[in-house]
C-alpha cells in the first residue's frame, strides 16, 4: 500500500533550537511511519531575504549541521527522503505556474511577508517580487510531491493556507490534479524565546540550540527572563506566560514535579534558580542523546551529504512526475511536437508549391 505524502523542511540558517523542535521536528519525527515523508532544504526561500552570493555561501555550509540536527532528532533517511530544493528543477516551473493562480492582494495582506521584510530591513529598498511570492514557492515545495500533510510552526499557516488556494484554483481551471494538504501545527506553536520575546530565533539571540553543551544550557537558562516582580524567593509569583514554565511544560517530561513547582511559585515557596535547575536538567536530559548521535554522525560528513545527494534525485523524480502531469493537463505538454510537426508541413507544402 502507498502511504499518503508529508512534506515540511526548514531553511538553511544553520543550527536547530529548540523552537524547531517543539514547533514541527517532534511531529515529523512521530508521523514517519504514517506518512511518506519529504523534508525539504529550502535554500531557494533563502534567497528571498539573503540574496548576497556571501549570504548564499554561507546558507550552503549550514545544510550540514542542519540535516546533522535533523537525524539526531530521529528523523531516519532509510525512511524519509531529505532533499536540497534548488537542485529540484521542476520547483522553478511549478513555481511560474502556480504565481497565476493566486492575487497579489492575497500575498502582499499577509503578515508574515510583512514581518520577514521588516526583519530584513527591506522596507527602504522595497519588498522584493520574490519575497512577496515566498508563499507561491512554498506550494510548489508542498504541491510537488502531491503532499496532504504539513507539520509547520504557527507563522507558515498561512502558507500552507495560500497552497490550499493555489491548489483549488488549478484543480477548477485543469481538473483533480492535487489533493488538499493540511497544516499541523505543533503542541507549542511559537516557542517563547529565553529572553521572554515572542519567539525564539537565532537572530534574536534568544535561543538554545539542541547543539548547546550542558554548560551552556545551563547558562541561558540561568539568565532567562522570568516574573520580573519576584525580587525575593518568598515573594508569590505568576505562573502563566512564564517563559520558565513555558519550558518546564514543553520539556519536562515529570508533570507532578512541574505541578508542585507551579504552586510553590504561587505561593512564594520556592525560588527561581531551584525552577532554573531543574529545568536545566530535564533540557540536557532530554539533549543528551541529540548530542551522542550528532556527535557520531558529524565524525562522517560523507555520510550526511550522501543522504542529501540520494533524497534529491528521489525527489527529483517524484516531481518530474507532477510537473508532467500539471503540463498535460495544461495543455501545455506536447506542444513542441506540434509545433514541429507544423513546421516540417509548411516546409512541406512550400517545396510542393
Ligand atoms: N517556510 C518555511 C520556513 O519558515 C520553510 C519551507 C519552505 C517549508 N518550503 C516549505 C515548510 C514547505 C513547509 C513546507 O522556514
Amino acid at each position: 500500500m502507498t502511504r499518503e505524502r508529508l512534506l515540511t523542511g526548514d531553511r538553511p540558517t544553520g543550527l536547530l533550537h529548540l523552537g524547531h523542535l517543539v514547533g514541527s521536528i517532534r511531529n515529523r519525527v512521530a508521523l514517519q511511519d504514517r506518512y511518506d515523508c519529504y523534508f525539504i532544504i529550502a535554500d531557494l526561500h533563502t534567497l528571498t531575504t539573503k540574496p548576497r552570493k556571501e549570504e548564499i555561501l554561507k546558507a550552503r555550509e549550514s545544510i550540514i549541521e542542519m540535516v546533522t540536527d535533523y537525524i539526531a532528532c530521529g528523523i531516519d533517511p532509510l525512511k524519509s527522503t531529505i532533499y536540497l530544493q534548488s537542485a529540484i528543477h521542476a520547483v522553478y516551473e511549478l513555481n511560474l505556474i502556480f504565481s497565476m493562480m493566486i492575487s497579489l492582494n492575497r500575498l502582499t495582506g499577509l503578515p508574515s511577508i510583512k514581518d520577514m521584510a521588516k526583519a530584513a530591513q527591506m522596507e527602504d529598498e522595497g519588498t522584493p517580487f520574490g519575497l512577496i511570492g515566498y508563499p507561491v514557492l512554498q506550494a510548489a515545495d508542498i504541491l510537488g510531491p502531491r503532499a496532504v500533510m504539513v507539520p509547520i510552526g504557527k507563522d507558515n499557516e498561512s502558507h500552507v493556507e495560500c497552497t490550499r488556494d493555489i491548489a483549488r484554483r488549478f484543480n477548477h481551471l485543469y481538473g483533480e490534479v492535487f489533493p488538499m494538504p493540511e497544516a499541523l501545527i505543533g503542541d507549542v506553536a511559537s516557542l517563547i524565546g529565553t529572553d521572554g520575546k515572542a519567539k525564539m530565533s537565532k537572530s534574536l539571540n534568544n535561543a538554545i540550540f539542541l547543539s548547546d553543551d550542558p554548560k551552556t544550557v545551563e547558562k541561558k537558562v540561568k539568565g532567562m527572563y522570568t516574573d520580573p516582580n519576584r525580587i525575593r524567593a518568598d515573594i508569590p509569583g505568576t505562573v502563566e506566560g512564564n517563559p520558565l514554565f513555558i519550558y518546564h511544560d514543553a520539556f519536562n517530561p515529570c508533570k507532578s514535579e512541574v505541578d508542585s513547582f507551579k504552586e510553590r511559585y504561587r505561593a512564594g515557596t520556592v525560588s527561581d534558580v531551584e525552577v532554573k535547575m531543574a529545568l536545566v536538567e530535564a533540557l540536557n536530559k532530554m539533549l543528551a542523546p541529540i548530542r551522542e548521535k550528532r556527535a557520531v554522525l558529524l565524525a562522517d560528513k560523507g555520510y550526511i551529504e550522501k543522504v542529501i545527494v540520494e533524497g534529491t534525485e528521489k525527489a527529483r523524480a517524484v516531481f518530474d512526475e507532477t510537473l508532467k502531469e500539471v503540463r498535460s493537463a495544461m495543455g501545455l505538454s506536447g506542444t513542441w511536437n506540434k509545433l514541429t510537426r507544423a513546421a516540417r508541413e509548411y516546409k512541406g507544402s512550400a517545396d510542393c508549391a
